[in-house]
């Protein structure tokens, strides 16, 4: 992925910064993947860095890093082997798309994530428009979550031939 260029853990995390400062707080990598944004989050001076994923060879690679407080199985669709509450702030990079994880996925991420915390996730074109309105709009008329920033689009893979756009969002909880 890093040969296509890919952008979504950088903006992901960019965006993350807007709204939850670096420091001790508990943040939540959801489909933490290799662990690419375990690296930027510990750049950036996140400290407590918990994550999951739906594959087990993918967490066995995070773990690698040893950049993570707790890595667990995971998967977006079902619930979370977490509490409600558990965390300051959640970030998902690259997961909801095409073949990853259904947007109900969403769901579990409010409940894990304290009031007034954050959630700041890349969604990718399969999802962006009307399929991804339609559930933010179900959540937040729900009182979950409202939404506080997004990004442009951008080419999450701009190394090559094809033009995956995506976008990021953030909605505070609560
Ligand atoms: C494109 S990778 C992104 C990994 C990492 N977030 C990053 O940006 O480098 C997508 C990840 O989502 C995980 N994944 C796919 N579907 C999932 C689901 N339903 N629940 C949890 N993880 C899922 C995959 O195993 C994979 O690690």
């Amino acid at each position: 992925m890093r040969g296509l260029g890919y952008t979504h853990p950088a903006v992901v995390a960019a965006m993350l910064t807007r709204h939850q400062p670096p420091g001790g707080a508990p943040v939540l990598d959801a489909g933490t993947g290799t662990g690419i944004m375990g690296e930027i989050l510990k750049a950036l001076g996140y400290s407590r860095i918990f994550g999951f994923d739906a594959s087990q060879g993918m967490l066995d690679r995070a773990a690698e890093k040893n950049l993570y407080n707790d890595l667990r199985p995971g998967l977006l669709g079902e619930r979370l082997d977490f509490d409600d509450d558990d965390f300051a702030a959640t970030v998902a990079a690259g997961v909801f798309t095409q073949g990853h994880a259904p947007l109900d996925g969403l769901d579990e991420l409010v409940r894990v994530t304290r009031p007034g915390g954050h959630i700041v996730f890349s969604i990718s074109r399969t999802y962006l428009g009307d399929i991804f309105e339609a559930k933010a709009q179900a959540l937040e008329l729900a009182g979950k979550w409202r939404r506080v920033d997004a990004s442009n689009r951008y080419d999450s893979t701009p190394i090559s031939d094809d033009v995956l756009t995506s976008q990021v969002f953030a909605f505070v909880v609560g």
